[in-house]
């Protein structure tokens, strides 16, 4: 990771103020691969875990570094993974800002992010199998392919993921 890349985003922490951002990654568009969009009660729910999101996680506004321009989200949380407890990772980039390779960038700051956390040693993201945009990113952003998993997201709606795994404690 150049030290260009590292600083072309900066990862700000999600606030109360931030609502905004979730309506806006909640539109028909960006929600393609995460089964549509979702209500206002659900999304309101959603702002109030990001906020509160601490020892188990964090979420972060994605700004360019260079204007401070609001360009996404991202952020990990904690799941029980195989036994395991690990962070999973999950991101979104405004329609206006994709194709820039923002996203990239975006998924290796979040890497040194838990790196930094230090609490779990793998950091997982599952995007749908035919997202060829999120499946790049992990591959851009330096995890590992492990292979085809199925989940049930959103409840009642069976989807075959990827699931893609970063080792916070390699090295780098
Ligand atoms: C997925 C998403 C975050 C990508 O954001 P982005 O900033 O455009 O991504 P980048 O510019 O970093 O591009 C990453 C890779 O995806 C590829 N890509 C971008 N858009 C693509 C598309 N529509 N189809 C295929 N590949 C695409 C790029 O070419 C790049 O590949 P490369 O590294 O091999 O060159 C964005 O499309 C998005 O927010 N989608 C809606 C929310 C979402 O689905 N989030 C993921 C949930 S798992």
């Amino acid at each position: 990771m150049s030290d260009a890349e590292v600083q072309r985003v900066k990862l700000v922490p999600w606030a109360e103020g931030d609502f905004w951002l979730l309506s806006r990654t909640n539109a028909p568009e960006m929600t393609e691969h995460l089964g549509g969009p979702e209500s206002e009660e659900k999304l309101a729910a959603r702002h109030r875990r990001y906020v509160e999101l601490r020892e188990r996680g964090r979420m972060y506004r994605v700004t360019l570094a260079s204007s401070g321009e609001t360009v996404g989200s991202i952020g990990f949380w904690e799941r029980q993974w195989r036994d395991d407890t690990v962070w999973e990772t999950g991101w979104g980039v405004l329609p206006e800002f994709q194709g820039r390779g923002l996203a990239t960038d975006a998924a290796r700051a979040v890497v040194a992010v838990a790196r930094s956390a230090g609490v779990h040693r793998c950091l997982h993201a599952f995007p749908g199998a035919e997202h060829a945009a999120s499946n790049a990113v992990c591959r851009g952003a330096g995890f590992a392919w492990l292979g085809t998993v199925r989940f049930e997201y959103p409840k009642g709606h069976w989807m075959t993921s990827n699931d893609w795994r970063f080792d916070l404690a390699a090295d780098v």
